[in-house]
């Protein structure tokens, strides 16, 4: 008896996980995605896939996944010159976006956490504010 109550209690907890999934980093995702096809789906694709030698792919970029702080900035200020994605260099300008600390934690939620990308550190208006040119 005890331990079907002890499983009934662990489904319960493993469900409740599940439901709840950190629903602030949900919504963030949610306004990153809009964000994304007003801002970035011109030349990182549908699917983050990109153009090959011209835009660099966001889906499975090691570029984003390994330079978090990095790729926050470049979206921040614009960047340009080398840098190399998946084994491919690019060398062409990605322009400053315009978009506020708030709205570039939200997107960068949503690429971090598309096409296949995970992560499961959230990245927040602070993070963003602290980074600088
Ligand atoms: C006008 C085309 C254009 C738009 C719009 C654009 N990018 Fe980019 N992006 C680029 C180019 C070109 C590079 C590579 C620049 C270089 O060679 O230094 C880049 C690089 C990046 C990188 C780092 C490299 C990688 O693939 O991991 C990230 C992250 C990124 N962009 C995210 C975004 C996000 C998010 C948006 C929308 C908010 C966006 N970009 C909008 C063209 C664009």
């Amino acid at each position: 008896m005890k331990i079907i109550v002890l499983i009934y209690l662990a489904v319960i907890i493993s469900l409740s996980f599940l439901l709840f999934q950190d629903p602030e980093l949900d919504a963030s995702i949610q306004r990153g995605n809009e964000i994304y096809a007003d801002f970035c789906v011109t030349c990182h694709m549908g699917k983050g896939e990109g153009v090959p030698y011209t835009f660099p792919p966001l889906a499975k970029s090691d570029y984003l996944m390994n330079n978090r702080e990095a790729s926050i900035k470049g979206i921040k200020y614009g960047r340009q010159g080398e840098l190399t994605v998946n084994g491919i260099v690019y060398n062409n300008t990605m322009d400053k976006l315009g978009l506020d600390d708030e709205e570039i934690a939200d997107v960068m939620n949503y690429i971090l956490n598309s096409w296949g990308n995970s992560s499961d550190q959230m990245v927040t208006l602070e993070e963003v504010e602290a980074i600088t040119e």
